[in-house]
């Protein structure tokens, strides 16, 4: 499904979308016929290892880019603007046709850039929205929206991106209510990460689902694998084999 037709997933099947910052994870994910592939920034935490995801920067956007469009051809992908990228309309243009020179078909936008949003989507570049918890600028990684203003705040913010035409709208970190009247209220597919189970979709941090990282333990994350425990017992029996003499037996030699 090509991202300009989105809004018709609006009410149907969920939309499932996952993150991949390399050409091997996205091979994978794309083999498994999900939604949409984002390159977030979040791979400023995962794949960088910083704190937050304000150092990442176009060049390392369109690096990883390239590379996920190198592993999936049929998912669509989304690129993230990485901070102040997209601060003026003249930048956000300039650097959402890098990102999709590199490889994504859409660009994703972190808060209610009104201006910048609706430049992109003028000249026909397809983009997701980014409401509730702003990683880019928020102060600490925490639910919004539960009081009454903050959650009439979002609910405006969501009702204004709907007008401008986003293809979908993430969620992020909200109450389950809060993202049931958005839902409910806006025609664009809400993709909720933290924001329950009336969202039209919903999105995780692959490196999270895959149980990569055994402290980030956030209530709405739910772990389909223990990637940790498998790569460090195969770690471990890598160095048992290769000091124990058994590594590399007659079936690894060539002769
Ligand atoms: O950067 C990211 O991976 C994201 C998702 C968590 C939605 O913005």
């Amino acid at each position: 499904m090509k991202l300009d037709d989105f809004r018709d997933r609006k009410g149907k099947e969920k939309i499932v979308m996952l993150t991949a910052y390399d050409s091997q994870i996205a091979k994978i994910v794309d083999q498994a016929e999900i939604d949409i592939i984002l390159i977030g920034d979040s791979l400023g935490m995962v794949f960088q290892g910083n704190t937050n995801t304000r150092g990442v920067t176009m060049r390392d956007m369109v690096y990883h880019t390239q590379a996920v469009a190198r592993g999936a051809n049929r998912t669509p992908i989304v690129a993230d603007m990485p901070f102040k990228s997209d601060s003026t309309v003249p930048a956000a243009l300039r650097n959402a046709r890098r990102l999709l020179e590199a490889g994504a078909q859409g660009v994703k936008i972190e808060g209610r850039k009104t201006e910048v949003i609706k430049a992109l989507i003028g000249e026909g570049i397809p983009v997701m929205a980014h409401i509730g918890l702003l990683p880019q600028t928020a102060a600490a990684y925490r639910l919004i929206g539960k009081t009454p203003e903050d959650a009439e705040r979002i609910m405006q913010d969501a009702i204004r991106l709907d007008a401008l035409g986003v293809f979908s709208m993430v969620l992020e970190s909200i109450p389950e209510g809060l993202a049931k009247a958005i839902t409910e209220t806006v025609r664009t597919p809400t993709i909720g990460i933290g924001a329950g189970k009336h969202c039209d979709g919903q999105v995780l941090v692959i490196n999270d689902m895959l149980g990569l990282d055994p402290a980030f333990t956030p209530k709405y994350l739910k772990r389909y694998a223990d990637l940790s425990q498998i790569i460090s017992n195969s770690v471990g029996a890598f160095k048992l084999e290769v000091r124990g003499g058994e590594y590399p037996g007659p079936e690894q030699t060539y002769r």
